[in-house]
């Protein structure tokens, strides 16, 4: 079937049912609208994805910018065939690649430079790989992360669950070395979205 905007967006509106029904997490209404303005602004020619799960945002980020070639990586094999499918049937293979495997061991193997980077893996994981994917980014890239107040428990005084003490302590070192090494902007609609873009040279 040839691919119009109007296709994809039924198969992103079946996706996202589909994901709700099976508990696939997926990016929430919120951050869509800071990740476009995002993309609007960066427009990237080609982008990383780190956690693509069925490959909602991957199709977002397709429609967005519909020049970009973009890489999507994957831990769980099941979750990115099914990817692979709804890439397939938006007629966006020849555009998005979904890497199967863990991003740790998958970085390594991906060719920059990329323009835009999307962090929305492993929460704990974020500053590993943002320190993996800093040698493939362009010297404009900019970067969005999802979940960095991390349910109010990375910045302020809330109690942390025991079980969430250990991400909760690596995304607050995430959100410090970026703050540290770029220029950053956190909205806290949702969970908490950062976007980074390098610091100017004097
Ligand atoms: C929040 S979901 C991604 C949602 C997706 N970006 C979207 O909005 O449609 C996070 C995904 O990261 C994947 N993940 C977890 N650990 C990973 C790792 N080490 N490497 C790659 N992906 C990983 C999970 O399997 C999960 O599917």
């Amino acid at each position: 079937m040839k691919y119009t905007d109007r296709h994809n967006h039924s198969i992103l509106e079946e996706l996202e049912e589909k994901a709700l029904m099976e508990h696939i997490p997926i990016i929430r209404k919120t951050e869509r609208q800071i990740l476009k303005k995002a993309l609007e602004q960066a427009k990237p020619n080609k982008i990383l994805e780190i956690g693509t799960a069925w490959g909602y945002s991957a199709l977002l980020m397709a429609e967005w910018c519909p020049w970009a070639c973009i890489d999507t990586l994957e831990l769980d094999q099941d979750r990115a065939e099914k990817a692979r499918e709804y890439i397939k049937e938006a007629g966006c293979q020849d555009r998005i690649r979904c890497i199967a495997g863990d991003a740790a061991h998958t970085i390594p193997q991906m060719q920059g430079p990329y323009d835009f980077l999307y962090l929305d893996g492993p929460k704990g994981q974020y500053l590993r790989h943002m320190k993996a994917v800093e040698p493939l980014l362009s010297a404009r890239a900019v970067t969005a992360a999802d979940n960095v107040l991390f349910r109010g428990w990375v910045e302020g005084t809330l109690q942390v669950p025991r079980r969430f003490r250990t991400i909760a302590v690596r995304m607050r070192a995430y959100v410090a070395y970026m703050k540290e090494n770029y220029e950053t902007d956190i909205y806290p609609d949702g969970d908490g979205m950062m976007i980074a873009w390098r610091k100017k040279t004097e």
